[in-house]
């Protein structure tokens, strides 16, 4: 094999307690609510198969029940195994372990993709946005979660001098090892440049406050955030855009297999419970209805 190109640092999950940690009787209620509210707007009333990339345990996964076919695809092989569990096998749920920056997909099988709390976790953005868009077919829609990091409580914060870099200034923060906040100008200049009209951006979770999901009623609280969403005014911590791919693309939503091979494209051959690419000799494993693609198996 040909020496590869270095590759970009993966936040990995596997093996995570993410769900627990994070989300299970942590007070997150509000934010979860949220997001779906959002989703609500921006996604279409009908769709043939989208992508959820880094879907983890498959918390938002049943917002998508208006696709025919939902691909579930994380780098993190023990996320998806919760997933699956809770959504099951087979029927319009295919689980995939793979790489955001190496999709194992060819090129316009999909209509629909997601990626919500996960390009946070990317330093290399244009990357994973070229790989989106070459899997989308044109007019394909895409939406996009990322966290803002021109919000109202940073802007605070640097006018205070409690913070040292300036949430006006385009470029990514990593306020964390592989943990980026993003300016909604630097994210709608990467989409447009991936091939990408932007059509809608909906400030979210404007609310993020303890003090504040303390005292105010769930509810209210989620109805306020949803009138906010509608104003436009990109401050909140985190950002949803709808986008639609332009440009030409192939059509294969319809026809043929949706995988190619992760390294050279081409591809790939079903042999009971892997699947392999004859031109670089690759073999990947299918485990438990999970298609493996983290690391090819020797054959
Ligand atoms: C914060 S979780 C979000 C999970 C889910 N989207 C949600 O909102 O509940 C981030 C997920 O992104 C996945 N992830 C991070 N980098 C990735 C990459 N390069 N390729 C695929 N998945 C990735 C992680 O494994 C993790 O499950």
């Amino acid at each position: 094999m040909p020496e590869r190109e270095p590759r970009p640092d993966i936040c990995d999950y596997e093996g995570s307690d993410y769900r627990i940690r994070f989300w299970d009787g942590k007070g997150r209620d509000y934010e979860d609510r949220v997001e779906r509210v959002a989703l609500h707007r921006l996604l279409p009333k009908q769709g043939r198969r989208l992508l959820e990339i880094g879907a983890g345990f498959g918390r938002l996964t049943q917002e998508y029940d208006a696709y025919d076919q939902v691909i579930l695809l994380d780098y993190s092989l023990s996320q998806l195994q919760y997933a699956q569990e809770q959504l099951g096998s087979g029927g319009r749920y295919l689980y995939v372990a793979a790489d955001a920056y190496r999709l194992p997909f060819r090129a316009g099988v999909f209509d629909g993709a997601t990626m919500i709390r996960v390009i946070h976790h990317i330093s290399d953005v244009p990357a994973v946005l070229a790989q989106v868009r070459r899997v989308l077919v044109r007019d394909g829609i895409f939406i996009l979660e990322h966290a803002n990091k021109r919000n109202l409580k940073s802007i605070l914060r640097y006018a205070l001098k409690r913070q040292t870099w300036n949430p006006n200034d385009l470029e990514p923060v990593e306020f964390v090892e592989l943990n980026f906040d993003f300016h909604p100008e630097y994210i709608r200049r990467s989409m447009t440049g991936a091939g990408f009209s932007l059509q809608r951006q909906l400030p979210v979770s404007l609310f993020r406050l303890d003090a504040l999901k303390r005292s105010l009623p769930l509810d209210l609280l989620v109805g306020i955030d949803g009138l906010v969403q509608l104003s436009g005014l990109l401050y909140a911590p985190s950002i949803f855009i709808r986008a639609k791919a332009v440009g030409s693309s192939p059509d294969n939503l319809g026809h043929g297999s949706i995988f190619a091979c992760p390294e050279c494209g081409g591809d790939l051959v079903h042999e009971d419970e892997s699947i392999f690419c004859p031109r670089d000799n690759q073999r990947w494993v299918i485990r438990d209805g999970i298609y493996d693609f983290k690391a090819a198996i020797e054959v």
